[in-house]
């Protein structure tokens, strides 16, 4: 073919893409090269904390604003005003999922549906009600998950006062503590701390959750382009799946476990309420609670609630670490308030400056800064702009706790901003750890149980310092992924009289 044709045809293409069939009134920003995208932006997010990157973009052109990876269309919106917007008051068209149609850790396998990555119709519908209810069954908001928590924090303290003011890493600590509740939940199993198992199969999850970032360009891009730009990813996807069936093989031999052993008198666990569903339960939900289908629930409910939970742990004691006399307002109430009594989740209503605490803990570890993706189901509008169908959108949660309109000093770590002059708690409807809209966090009741228990017992009888108390510790996260984590850091626990 004559290299004029060649030219003139690439030229009609790029013309064709990049003006023509664009619809019009989008949100300001970046426009992207076909196959490629916002080469300014993506410049603009390397080596930098995206959540931070997108704030700084959002400083520039409004709470609204677009770029590509590759020919795909994202859209951040910042701040709480657009986000309610979108997540709650138009989520019928904002809830979708399409970002992991592509991803190929996710493959949407005929009767492999999972909730955290599903698209927003009926089986997610089916499969997020039922796992709603077999938690609430089961347990969760009552006692007999309190149990299970306790039963762990006893371990946990006995691990800390074994380490007798040494320096010691809360991290690892946090995630054993966090791993064994699920894992009593979905399995009624307890792993100890130094069991091989264990760690074999919290490092399956780990090794899925680290390495994605919230939007990777590999997932917009033609392979080669993404090859080329990060040329280890497909190792890194390989391991990952890898990591995927391991933990495939391990539920399904759970389940077959359970198969053998099921008592419909003594339902144990989240698989015996599954067992139940499927033998006993309507015709219309049965369809929905499949082998498969109960794999991917399970997978989302590590994914989703294991990091997220330890990590805001880890920063918790990082906090009262750094703001010893937050530590010690927060000991004195415990003390007065609650004595010598064993705490009981009931109590968090008694505790109104430790609850301030949590919540500014929250909204400071921004544990989830750029939300989970969600993208649109049909041409709408936002702030006034247009969105056209399966837009990524990327709700920043970051935006929203940075926000000044609900949020004076948003820099400082305030938990005073969450009581009124009479010391009672005040309700902020723009604190959304757990995001908002018919997406928000399945797990915010467990989470919020988890939260509270362990802080109070563990800050109740340790006192928590820094590891050399002329070093102070960053307050920086370090590069995130999807979750944002605190740099590795040390603190001594030692005993309270
Ligand atoms: C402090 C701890 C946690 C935080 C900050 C957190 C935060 C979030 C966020 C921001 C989302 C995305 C919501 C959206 O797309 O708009 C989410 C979704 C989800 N979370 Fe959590 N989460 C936590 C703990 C948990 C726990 C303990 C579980 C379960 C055991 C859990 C299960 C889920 C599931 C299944 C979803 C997907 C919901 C859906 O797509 O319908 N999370 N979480």
């Amino acid at each position: 073919m004559d290299l004029t044709i060649v030219i003139v045809f690439i030229f009609a293409f790029l013309v064709s893409v990049l003006f023509l069939r664009r619809p019009k009134n989008l949100p300001p920003g970046y426009s992207g090269i076909p196959y490629i995208g916002s080469v300014q932006m993506m410049l603009k997010l390397r080596g930098k904390r995206p959540h931070i990157a997108l704030h700084e973009e959002s400083e520039r052109h409004g709470n609204i604003f677009r770029w590509y990876l590759g020919n795909q269309m994202i859209v951040v919106l910042s701040g709480y005003d657009i986000i309610h917007e979108a997540l709650v008051k138009k989520a019928d068209t904002f809830s979708d999922r399409i970002l992991f149609n592509r991803n190929p850790l996710f493959p949407r396998t005929e009767g492999e549906h999972g909730i955290l990555t599903g698209q927003y119709d009926q089986i997610w519908r089916e499969l997020r009600r039922f796992t709603l209810q077999a938690l609430r069954d089961f347990g969760v908001g009552k006692a007999s998950i309190e149990e299970k928590i306790a039963v762990e924090i006893e371990t946990a303290t006995e691990y800390l006062e074994g380490r007798n003011g040494k320096p010691t890493s809360m991290n690892d600590l946090m995630q054993q503590v966090v791993a064994n509740v699920i894992f009593g939940i979905i399995f009624c199993k307890r792993y100890e701390y130094d069991d091989p198992e264990f760690d074999k199969t919290r490092k399956m999850t780990n090794n899925v959750v680290t390495g994605s970032g919230p939007v990777s360009p590999s997932l917009f891009m033609p392979k080669i382009l993404a090859r080329l730009l990060n040329p280890k990813d497909s190792e890194i996807t390989a391991s990952r799946r890898q990591s995927i069936l391991k933990m495939r093989d391990y539920v399904f031999e759970q389940i077959e476990e359970h198969e053998t052993t099921f008592d419909k008198d003594n339902i144990r666990d989240f698989i015996d309420i599954y067992i139940q569903t499927k033998t006993e339960g309507d015709e219309s939900i049965r369809k929905f609670v499949t082998k498969g289908n109960m794999f991917r629930v399970i997978f989302d409910l590590f994914l989703a609630g294991s990091e997220t939970t330890s990590t805001t742990l880890d920063w918790a004691f990082l906090f009262m670490t750094e703001l010893p006399e937050v530590q010690k307002k927060c000991q004195d109430e415990i003390d007065k308030v609650l004595g010598d009594k064993v705490i009981e989740y009931s109590d968090r209503t008694k505790l109104t400056y430790v609850n301030a605490v949590i919540m500014e803990i929250q909204r400071c570890a921004n544990i989830v800064p750029l939300n989970v993706a969600h993208s649109t189901t049909a041409d709408t509008s936002v702030g006034g702009y247009n969105i056209p169908a399966k837009t990524l959108i990327i709700p920043s949660l970051y935006s929203v706790h940075m926000d000044t309109k609900y949020f004076s000093n948003p820099e400082k770590f305030d938990p005073d901003r969450f009581l009124d002059g009479q010391g009672n708690l005040l309700k902020n409807e723009a604190l959304l750890p757990f995001s908002t809209g018919p997406r928000t966090c399945l797990g915010e009741p467990l989470a919020r149980m988890e939260l509270f228990l362990v802080f109070v017992y563990l800050i109740k009888r340790f006192n928590f310092a820094r590891e050399d108390p002329n070093k102070p510790h960053t307050l920086e996260s370090k590069q995130s992924q999807v979750t944002n984590a605190p740099l590795p850091y040390k603190l001594r626990a030692t005993k309270r009289n």
